[in-house]
């Protein structure tokens, strides 16, 4: 091999390591393929949840919720910038929300363990979770 090839490689090598890296890639999560959930758990039907969410390519359209309600969407992570991002907005009678479901780095803290991402909205704000148990609260209502 020329030398100005091993130099091309590398250099190659040091920009996508860096593209991967500035987009929350990391050696630790090869996972590609992810779920987001969103779930009602609500304790009425009264006022039902409503949600919106979308990401900068995608609008996944408006949906209602009722209790046990669970609207979920699939996607792969972008490897070129920007970063998969997902958010929502959650609306519950008078109180509102918007929730970033999915971004870099959920992916490198948590949603990589399982490849998907638990949320859950009850009467006093918004849970998480990676296993669709041990849920911890994130977000109060506003
Ligand atoms: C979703 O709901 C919002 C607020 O009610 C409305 O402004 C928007 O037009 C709706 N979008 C679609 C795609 O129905
Ligand atoms: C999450 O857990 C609830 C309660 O055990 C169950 O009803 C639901 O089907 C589960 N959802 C998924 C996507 O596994």
């Amino acid at each position: 091999m020329s030398k100005t090839w091993v130099i091309l490689c590398f250099v190659a090598a040091i920009f996508f390591q860096f593209l991967a890296t500035a987009n929350g890639w990391s050696p630790f999560c090869t996972k590609t393929k992810f779920t987001v959930h969103v779930v009602d758990g609500l304790s009425s039907n009264a006022q039902p949840l409503l949600l919106h969410c979308w990401s900068r390519d995608q609008d996944l359209g408006n949906h209602t919720l009722y209790i046990g309600g669970d609207f979920f969407f699939h996607f792969r992570q972008r490897f070129f910038p920007p970063p998969t991002r997902f958010q929502c907005d959650m609306n519950w009678g008078p109180k509102h929300l918007q929730v970033t479901v999915f971004d870099k780095d959920r992916v490198k803290d948590d949603c990589c363990k399982t490849g998907t991402c638990f949320w859950r909205a009850q009467d006093d704000g918004i849970y998480y979770s990676n296993s669709n148990s041990s849920y911890f609260k994130v977000y109060a209502w506003e």
